[in-house]
């Protein structure tokens, strides 16, 4: 079988995570979540970054760092993965879902501003399989009504828009470490900013409001959480952030290669990449259109047939039960595309002669 995707263990892990072991620096405080941080930050160009115990704690320290809660709408896609809808009700707050583009299969920011009440608070853009969102408009619009904006920019790490990488534009960008992803921990989650501020509440509320007293015992002025993640995990993400400009130009000659492949197939369209970004192509993906022979899911049973994993695309949120009833927007793009898209094998050791043989089935239907 051709995995989908598989995690990538080929530098410093067993290293660092020995020394973990040797010194017995294994729990939630130690010189590797130190550095993780800051080697994250500095990767993303960011001032500070606070390490979680997965992409959603992430999100959701973000949400009640930025003080959303009760009452208040965030608005944000409908096809993502589910996470950063269901922190927007962990916080009390309702998520307003808004369509998404044709062509990059992320937030319609030209469908925004239709969606904003006096409930807003923010607007919270998902960069998926490794498109970008369009920010300049996402911030102008959030300049303009005065909103927050928190990126889940988890499946687009190292992807650019004009010269900043995906995750450092909005107030907050939040990422996970889950074992697909672009680097991995086995779990784990970073919440990246630019705002000191920022940054230290989102510090403070991760670990329990904890502050010291001049005795010793610990005092806390207000509901803290545990989002921290343990060094032995920092360490492996120390390790594999010194490899990442390695997996995503890996990433990007897959696509190159998928690319002249399919680019002619009747029927299935490929990614876009939009002026001044770089597509990082996390999950290369296609859409099966009406003029391919097959439909989609027939399509993903004979690449399984073939030994080959794909996956179909997210299910559009804003149709599943706890959120049937929540505003949104026109879906009609959600709706179409949900149905519509695969994603192919894109792991970071996926061979020429791999995507040769993927392709080639999909030109034999
Ligand atoms: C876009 C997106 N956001 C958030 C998450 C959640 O991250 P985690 O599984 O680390 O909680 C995921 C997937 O893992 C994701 O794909």
């Amino acid at each position: 079988m051709i995995p989908l995707c598989i995690p990538e263990v080929r530098g410093n892990e067993w290293k660092y995570i020995k020394d973990c072991l040797d010194t017995n620096w294994v729990s939630s405080v130690g010189s590797y979540v130190d550095k993780f941080e800051d080697d994250f930050a500095n990767y993303l160009e960011a001032k500070a970054a606070v390490v979680t115990m997965n992409g959603t704690a992430a999100l959701e320290l973000a949400l009640r760092t930025l003080g959303i809660g009760k009452g208040d709408e965030v608005i944000v896609s409908s096809l993502t993965f589910i996470s950063p809808v269901n922190t927007i009700r962990y916080v009390g707050a309702e998520p307003v879902f808004v369509d998404v583009c044709k062509d990059t299969w992320v937030m319609d920011e030209s469908k925004i501003e239709e969606l904003i009440t006096s409930k807003t608070k923010a607007i919270l853009p998902v960069h998926i399989y490794g498109n970008l969102v369009n920010m300049d408009k996402v911030m102008d619009i959030a300049r303009k009504h005065d909103l927050f904006v928190i990126e889940d920019a988890t499946e687009s790490l190292g992807a650019i828009y004009k010269g900043k990488k995906a995750g450092n534009i909005g107030d907050i960008g939040c990422f996970s470490f889950n074992g697909n992803k672009l680097i991995t921990t086995g779990a784990g989650g970073m919440l990246v900013t630019n705002k000191e501020d920022l940054a230290k509440r989102a510090k403070y509320l991760s670990t329990q409001t904890k502050s010291v007293l001049e005795n010793g015992a610990f005092y806390h002025e207000e509901l803290g959480y545990n989002f921290r993640m343990p060094n032995i995990l920092a360490a492996m993400g120390c390790a594999q952030l010194e490899m990442v400009e390695e997996y995503v130009n890996a990433k990007l000659g897959h696509a190159k290669e998928y690319n002249n492949l399919l680019e002619n197939v009747i029927g299935i369209k490929i990614p876009t990449e939009k002026d001044d970004t770089t597509n990082v192509n996390w999950l290369y993906s296609i859409l099966v259109q009406d003029e391919f022979p097959l439909t989609r899911d027939e399509l993903l049973n004979k690449l399984k047939d073939n030994g080959i994993q794909s996956r179909s695309f997210f299910m559009p949120v804003h149709n599943m039960p706890p959120y049937i009833n929540c505003k949104h927007g026109d879906m009609s793009i959600t709706n179409s595309i949900s149905f519509k898209g695969i994603n192919l094998p894109s792991s970071v050791e996926l061979k020429k002669e791999e995507i040769e043989k993927i392709c080639k089935v999909i030109k034999e239907c």
